[in-house]
């Protein structure tokens, strides 16, 4: 399906954001806005996501709104998760206020889930919208990269080279649980780039027996200690259960460390902040071009437009050049 049709005048468009904050949200919001007001269009802000369309929670945005923002985490927007845009009631009320505010598209920055809202939205009520991919899983199907990854990679791995000194120091093995819910993405950069024995991802079995072979395998050969990154599935806790496996049945000791929210917070780093740039202006050229039903997604290193029903799947895969790799690095 294209999601491009014939180019049609845009005067206003609105931004939200929506799902999980990712640092690197703000800079595709600037961009949004700078973009949309370099072309002479009208921008408008919706507060705390799609939630916040329901209250009707929309202001007018200008040049000067976005200023002193790139370089912080977070979103000036707010986000929400809501319930009751996922209903077909709820997206009939959120396309009348749109149409009350004569808005012509909206840009939804946010993850699978937002975009699916996305969707439904364009697909129900005829309204335009383009979709910039700002997760810190990096789990979505059509493109590379989803804003927000590389600063919650960059923030984890500071973490673990912290714990790294303390368990060396006292010759433990920490089991150290990353975010990413599904998504093996996190776990794994992380793995490889602190050095970590083993990574537990949420696609995958867990094989207790191996982890702590692997551990004892590094004591006899003189490590003075062991790291297993662990991606956190559905629930966090998982840490807990290795931690009680590892116990129980092999008699190993390790200590649990739950990152959590931190990895989502602080600046964006300049990769962030450069692709966010780059998808909030592509994002806003493109619906000038005529895209309905849009995303913009990062493929062989560059920014482009992808349609939108191309980028709604939930992206799980790894590259198992990266296990093999992460492997053979840790003997
Ligand atoms: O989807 C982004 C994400 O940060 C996941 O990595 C994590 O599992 C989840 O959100 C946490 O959600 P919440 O902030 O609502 O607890």
């Amino acid at each position: 399906m294209n999601s491009k049709l014939k180019p049609k005048k845009l005067n206003r468009i609105a931004v939200l954001c929506s799902g999980g904050d990712s640092p690197g949200m703000n800079c595709a919001i600037r961009a949004v806005v700078r973009t949309a007001v370099g072309h002479g269009l009208k921008v408008y802000g919706i507060q705390k996501g799609y939630a916040g369309l329901l209250e009707n929670n929309i202001r007018e945005l200008f040049a000067s709104s976005v200023g002193n923002i790139l370089q912080h985490g977070g979103t000036v927007l707010q986000t929400s998760r809501s319930t009751e845009f996922r209903t077909p009631e709820g997206r009939k009320k959120a396309a009348a206020i749109l149409k009350k505010h004569k808005i012509d598209a909206l840009v939804v920055i946010g993850g699978d889930g937002s975009y699916n809202g996305a969707m439904a939205l364009h697909k129900e009520h005829n309204i335009s919208v383009m979709g910039i991919p700002g997760t810190i899983d990096n789990d979505i199907s059509g493109t590379d990269y989803t804003i927000g990854f590389d600063t919650a990679v960059f923030n984890a791995v500071e973490a673990v080279d912290k714990i790294r000194d303390t368990a060396n120091s006292h010759a433990r093995t920490f089991i150290v649980e990353v975010m990413g819910r599904k998504s093996p993405a996190i776990a794994l950069k992380v793995g490889i780039c602190t050095g970590a024995e083993n990574v537990v991802l949420p696609t995958e079995k867990i094989n207790f027996k191996k982890i702590a072979g692997d551990i004892d395998r590094g004591i006899k050969r003189g490590k003075t200690s062991s790291i297993i990154i662990a991606a956190e599935g559905e629930v966090s806790g998982i840490g807990y259960t290795i931690q009680k496996n590892l116990k129980e049945k092999f008699k190993v000791d390790a200590h649990v460390c739950i990152l959590g929210h931190i990895q989502r917070g602080g600046n964006p780093t300049p990769t962030d902040r450069l692709i966010a740039s780059q998808m909030g202006s592509q994002a806003v050229s493109s619906l000038i071009d005529g895209h309905i039903a849009g995303a913009t997604v990062f493929l062989n290193g560059k920014v482009s437009i992808s349609p939108l029903i191309d980028c709604l799947r939930k992206k799980n895969e790894f590259d198992v050049s990266e296990v093999e790799l992460l492997t053979a690095l840790s003997i």
